[in-house]
């Protein structure tokens, strides 16, 4: 059997992997960790990267590692836990200030397997791997009975949208994510 391509995260990949989803994340990032930067944003990230019960824990994220460390990362998790992730989150991030006001703006579809986010350090980047690593994904969605993968796209990122079109996702609807229109896309898995 060959080697898979991607591996469970572990805390550990904090340094490398963090940076790499907060790019990704983007505005929603900023917004969640009110930060002015991305890397301002990183702190609150890694915090919530090392821990478990959140959406953007190293427990829903995958990375590519071919024994250097981390360069490139994906957060992925089923449609429906979407709901109790995002309560978890906002509570552990209420408890440090309870002004917050965190709207709760869905996603994912409940039937699909969600990429959440993906990244790819920018030495590596256009060389396949981001494609390599939503095949290994959506064949592990497959594998655990998922029929279909979904993911958003801002409309502000066209060339990304023309990844995710060339592998087989097609746009079925429209998501506001931190204030900007975004494209849900799916793609049957069978
Ligand atoms: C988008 C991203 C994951 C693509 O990773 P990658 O490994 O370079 O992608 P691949 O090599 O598999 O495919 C390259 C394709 O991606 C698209 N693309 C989008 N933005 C790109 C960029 N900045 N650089 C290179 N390709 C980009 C192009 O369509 C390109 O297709 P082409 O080779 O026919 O021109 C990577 O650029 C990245 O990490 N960007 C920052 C984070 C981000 O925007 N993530 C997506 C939103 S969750």
């Amino acid at each position: 059997m060959p080697e898979p391509l991607l591996r469970q995260a572990h805390p550990e990949d904090a340094d490398a992997a963090v940076p790499l989803l907060v790019e990704a994340m983007d505005a929603q990032a900023l917004q969640l960790a009110g930060a002015g930067s991305l890397r301002a944003a990183w702190p609150l990230f890694r915090e919530l990267f090392v821990g478990r019960d959140n959406r953007y824990s190293h427990a829903h994220v995958r990375v590519l590692d071919q024994g250097g460390g981390a360069v490139a990362a994906i957060l992925a998790y089923p449609g429906r836990d979407e709901p109790a992730l995002f309560a978890a989150t906002r509570a552990l991030l209420r408890g440090r200030d309870p002004s917050r006001v965190l709207p709760y703006e869905p996603e994912s579809a409940p039937d699909e397997y969600y990429l959440d986010a993906l990244a790819v350090a920018p030495s590596q980047r256009g060389r396949g791997v981001a494609a390599q690593m939503i095949e290994a994904m959506c064949a592990e969605a497959l594998g655990a009975g998922h029929a279909r993968i979904g993911l958003l796209v801002d409309e502000a990122k066209p060339g990304v949208k023309r990844l995710y079109e060339k592998l087989g996702f097609a746009v079925d609807g429209e998501r506001m994510l931190a204030g900007r229109r975004h494209e849900h896309m799916v793609r049957p898995l069978r």
